[in-house]
């Protein structure tokens, strides 16, 4: 899988245009969730446009494919069906007209509302409220029903104030800010340890990994407390993880049970440096997906260091992987200076927490797995992570 995405190359907002479905992005790391959403539905291509929380994407994509994508995903708020994008201007009236076009265009059945979300703070001279009074009146006029508890459907406006846009359209998805970590958060699960991922990015890290769930298995390298099995789980994946450590298995599964009592995920015991012989055979070759946070400094059968044990793992991923698996890798690094909001560039210097990048780099090379992107997310003062995604290399 590639995620292909024009960085760099940003879309002016158009009066109007109404090709296009946009993506609008959660606040926390709009770069990864530009990512995610590439991943989640392979056949489009994004185009940033000036904010960095709004993507474009081109290409056939069915409704089906809008929803299973927003619904697993962590870092997509909702995705505008076809969506008119405007360069506000003082002179609302011209979107007005535009709104009316765009609903006698893409007319829905049943009762709507209309729902407002509000980017990057204050769109000057906007009141978004009169914009949403202004719309539910057109959309009276047109004969909907309006419904503000439960609508059939909802008409999304996004008020992007770093950008002057204000994007509209049939929303795919509710368009929460949070994405309902809060109910699963990892301290809150009956086995935690100081290890435990953050939900919100082990899913994001599982979705860039492994992309639409009909793709393939995810496979949890290295489960820990379950971080990533959860979340690969809870988005209805087939779903595998695998630790060397009886007493983080037994963990895992209590937190599985918690979290999702009928869950068919596997926990397996077993070393990830063997793959083959841990994996049920019906699941070899079928690895859409690999995610690994490793151990820092010797794991825990002390034989490997953090490089080898990597390459251990990597060359053993390999033997248990689909044809064109993804894998990400989490490592934690030092500060990264200001906090990057793209994929870090081929140049950028930084420093990881334990051994060298040109290690880890030349240990990719050599395992047949290609590097395509990394991300730095800012944990606090003394502490980054380093996100990478790679995919698997054909063998000849
Ligand atoms: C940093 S923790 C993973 C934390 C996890 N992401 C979570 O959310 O809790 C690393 C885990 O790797 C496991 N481990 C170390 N070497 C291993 C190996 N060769 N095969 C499988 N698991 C291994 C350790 O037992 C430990 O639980």
């Amino acid at each position: 899988m590639y995620i292909r995405i024009r960085i760099g190359q940003e879309v002016e907002a158009q009066a109007l245009n109404m090709a296009s479905h946009v993506a609008s992005l959660r606040g926390w790391h709009p770069a990864l969730a530009r990512a995610e959403i590439a991943a989640l539905l392979p056949q489009a291509e994004l185009l940033r446009l000036k904010s960095r929380r709004l993507v474009q994407l081109e290409g056939n994509i069915t409704l089906e494919q809008m929803q299973a994508a927003v619904d697993c995903s962590s870092g997509c708020q909702a995705l505008l069906w076809n969506a008119v994008v405007w360069s506000h201007e003082e002179d609302s009236t011209a979107f007005f007209q535009l709104i009316r076009t765009y609903l006698d265009t893409y007319p829905r059945s049943g009762t709507v509302a209309v729902r407002n979300m509000k980017h990057e703070g204050k769109m000057v001279g906007v009141s978004t409220q009169e914009y949403a009074r202004s719309v539910g009146g057109i959309l009276s006029s047109l004969g909907y029903s309006i419904d503000l508890e439960s609508p059939e459907h909802r008409l999304g406006m996004v008020f992007d104030a770093s950008a002057g846009i204000i994007a509209c359209g049939w929303m795919v998805g509710l368009g929460d800010d949070s994405d309902g970590i809060v109910s699963r958060r990892a301290t809150d699960r009956p086995f935690f340890k100081p290890v435990s991922l953050d939900p919100r990015l082990a899913r994001l890290a599982v979705n860039v990994a492994s992309g639409p769930g009909e793709s393939g298995a995810t496979l949890d390298l290295m489960t820990g407390t379950g971080g990533f099995v959860l979340e690969a789980a809870l988005s209805n994946r087939e779903t595998y993880g695998v630790d060397l450590d009886p007493l983080m298995i037994e963990g895992a599964q209590k937190n599985l049970d918690w979290a999702m009592p009928a869950s068919d995920a596997k926990l397996l015991l077993g070393d990830a440096t063997l793959l083959p012989e841990v994996i049920p055979i019906h699941a070899h070759h079928r690895i859409a997906g690999f995610v690994l946070d490793p151990p820092y400094g010797r794991n825990s059968q002390g034989s490997l260091d953090h490089a080898e044990l990597i390459e251990a793992v990597l060359l053993s991923s390999r033997e248990v992987a689909s044809q064109n698996a993804g894998l990400v890798l989490i490592l934690p690094m030092h500060p990264f200076g200001e906090f990057p909001d793209e994929a870090l560039t081929d140049d950028a210097e930084f420093e990881l927490l334990h051994g060298e990048w040109s290690e880890i780099e030349s240990t990719f090379a050599k395992t047949g797995w290609r590097i395509n992107n990394r991300w730095v997310e800012h944990v606090h003062a003394s502490l980054g992570r380093l996100i990478l995604h790679a995919t698997i290399v054909p063998q000849d």
